[in-house]
C-alpha cells in the first residue's frame, strides 16, 4: 500500500477499507510515514468526514498500537469513565469510590493537567505519599482487592493516539469529530474498559461549545462503542461555568471528600451521581438509573463510599488521615479574598479564564513537565444566577507564591459578569445518547 494513494482517496470522498486504516496508523506508529502525509490525510478527514465502519477501524488500529490492558482476571464487568474535560471537574475522585463502594470495579488510567484544565494524577497527588503510577500487576491486585485502582496513563496506551493528537494540534485538525471520537474511545478500549460512560461537556467553558455538536461527539462514540463491542452510554452535561466549586489540586481533593460525605457543591454532585448511576447501570449493579440513584444515596449516607476513598488513598500508599482532616492537605501560604465592584445578578462565569487563573496561581502548567503548586488555586463563591451585593467576596484564590496573586484576582474578577435583571440558571443534565442514539432532552 501507499500513503499517497489513502490520502487521495480521502480527499475524494471514497470510504477507506479497515486494511487501509490499519496500515496507515501501523506504518505512521512506526516512523514509516513522514509527518506531511499524515497531516494530509489528516486535513481530508477533516473535510470529507469518516463513515462510522473507518472511525470504528481507526479507533482500533489506533488502541491496538501499543499495549492492550488485559482485566479479564478481574471478576465483573469493568466499566471506565471519560469527560470531555471542563473547570472544577473533579468527578473521578468522587465516581471511583462510589462506583467501586457499589461494587463495580473501577480502572482509571489519567492524565496530568495542561493549560486551564486539571488532571485526576496531579489531584491525587496532592495526597500525601499517594502513588500515581502503578505497575501492572499491582494495578490489577488493587483492583481485585479494592475494586478500585488508579494510575497515570502510560506512553505504552494508544501511542499512535498521541503520536497523531500531536500533529492535530500543529495542523488545525483538532476540532473533527470522527478524529477526537476514535482518540478518546481508542484509550479507553486500550485502558481495558468492558464499558464506557462518556461525559461530554458543553459550554462555554468546554470543547463542545454547543448542544448540537456535542449530541454528534457523542452519538459517534456510542456508535464506535456498539461497532467494537464495548457498550457505550454518553451523557451530555453542562460546562457553562466550573462545575464544582474548587480548581486546584488539593482544593479539589477536599471537595471530593465534602460530596461523598454529602455536601459539597450541589451542581458537581449531581453529575455525579448521574454518572456513576449509568456506570451501575451498565455494571449490572442495577436495573435502572433511579434504582442506582437510590444505592448510590444510601453508599454516601453510611459513609461507605467515604470509607472506600480511605480504603483506595491507603491501597496506593496515601496518608489516609486526611479523609477525616483535610488539614493535613498541602495548604497554602497566601489566600486573597476577590470581591464584586458591583452589585447584580450572576450573568456568567467564564470557566477557562478561572482555569486560567487557577494556573497563574501555579495549580497548572503552562507546558508539559513543569512543576506546579499543589495548594494553588480558586475557591468560587458565586454561581449563575445568584445575587451578589457590592464588596460580597466571588471567590477566594490561594498560592504559595504571593507575587501572583494579584494579577489571577484580576483574571477571575474579570471572569465573572454581573446584570442588574434576574439571569436563568443554565440547565445542567442536557440529555443521554444510549445504544439506540435516542437523546433525552
Ligand atoms: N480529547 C482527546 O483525548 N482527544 C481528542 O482528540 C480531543 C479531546
Ligand atoms: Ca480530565
Amino acid at each position: 500500500m501507499r500513503a499517497t494513494d489513502i490520502i487521495a482517496k480521502k480527499r475524494d470522498g471514497i470510504e477507506l477499507l479497515d486494511s487501509e486504516i490499519e496500515w496507515l496508523i501501523k506504518a505512521y506508529t512506526a516512523d514509516e510515514i513522514p509527518d506531511y502525509q499524515m497531516s494530509a490525510w489528516l486535513m481530508a478527514v477533516f473535510f470529507r468526514g469518516m463513515t462510522d465502519q473507518e472511525t470504528a477501524a481507526l479507533t482500533m488500529a489506533m488502541a491496538k498500537s501499543g499495549e492492550m490492558v488485559d482485566l479479564s482476571l478481574v471478576p465483573g464487568i469493568k466499566v471506565d469513565k471519560h469527560s470531555t474535560g471542563g473547570v472544577a471537574d473533579t468527578t473521578t475522585l468522587i465516581l471511583a469510590p462510589l462506583v467501586a463502594a457499589a461494587g463495580v470495579p473501577v480502572a482509571k488510567m489519567s492524565g496530568r493537567g495542561l493549560g486551564f484544565t486539571g488532571g485526576t494524577i496531579d489531584k491525587l497527588e496532592a495526597i500525601p505519599g499517594f502513588k500515581s503510577t502503578l505497575e501492572r500487576h499491582e494495578f490489577i491486585d488493587n483492583l481485585k482487592k479494592y475494586s478500585i485502582a488508579v494510575t497515570g496513563q502510560s506512553a505504552a496506551i494508544a501511542p499512535a493516539d498521541g503520536k497523531l493528537y500531536a500533529l492535530r494540534d500543529v495542523t488545525a485538525t483538532i476540532e473533527s469529530i470522527p478524529l477526537i471520537a476514535s482518540s478518546i474511545m481508542s484509550k479507553k478500549i486500550a485502558s481495558g474498559a468492558d464499558k464506557i460512560v462518556l461525559d461530554v461537556k458543553v459550554g462555554s467553558g468546554a470543547f463542545m461549545k454547543n448542544k448540537a455538536d456535542a449530541i454528534t461527539l457523542a452519538e459517534t462514540m456510542v456508535r464506535i462503542g456498539q461497532l467494537v463491542g464495548r457498550e457505550t452510554v454518553a451523557v451530555l452535561t453542562s460546562m457553562e461555568e466550573p462545575l464544582g466549586a474548587a480548581i486546584g489540586n488539593s482544593l479539589e481533593v477536599k471537595e471530593a471528600i465534602e460530596v461523598l460525605s454529602g455536601r459539597g457543591e450541589p451542581a458537581l454532585k449531581e453529575v455525579c451521581l448521574v454518572l456513576a448511576s449509568q456506570m451501575l447501570v451498565l455494571g449490572g449493579k442495577a436495573l435502572t438509573p433511579e434504582a442506582a440513584r437510590g444505592q448510590l444515596n444510601a453508599l454516601i449516607d453510611s459513609k461507605q463510599a467515604l470509607a472506600k476513598f480511605g480504603e483506595f488513598i491507603s491501597a496506593q500508599g496515601g496518608e489516609v488521615g486526611i479523609v477525616s482532616n483535610t488539614a493535613n492537605l498541602p495548604q497554602a501560604r497566601y489566600a486573597l479574598e476577590v470581591t464584586s465592584s458591583c452589585q447584580g445578578y450572576v450573568k456568567t462565569i467564564n470557566a477557562a479564564q478561572i482555569g486560567y487563573a487557577a494556573m497563574r496561581l501555579g495549580a497548572g502548567r503552562e507546558y508539559k513537565g513543569q512543576a506546579i503548586d499543589l495548594a494553588a488555586g480558586v475557591i468560587l463563591k458565586c454561581r449563575i444566577g445568584q445575587y451578589i451585593s457590592k464588596n460580597q467576596p466571588l471567590a477566594t484564590i490561594y498560592s504559595n507564591d504571593d507575587s501572583r496573586l494579584e494579577q489571577a484576582a484580576l483574571v477571575v474578577k474579570q471572569a465573572v459578569s454581573i446584570d442588574s435583571q434576574t439571569v436563568a440558571r443554565p440547565p445542567l443534565i442536557l440529555g443521554l445518547v444510549a445504544k439506540n442514539g435516542f437523546v433525552i432532552d
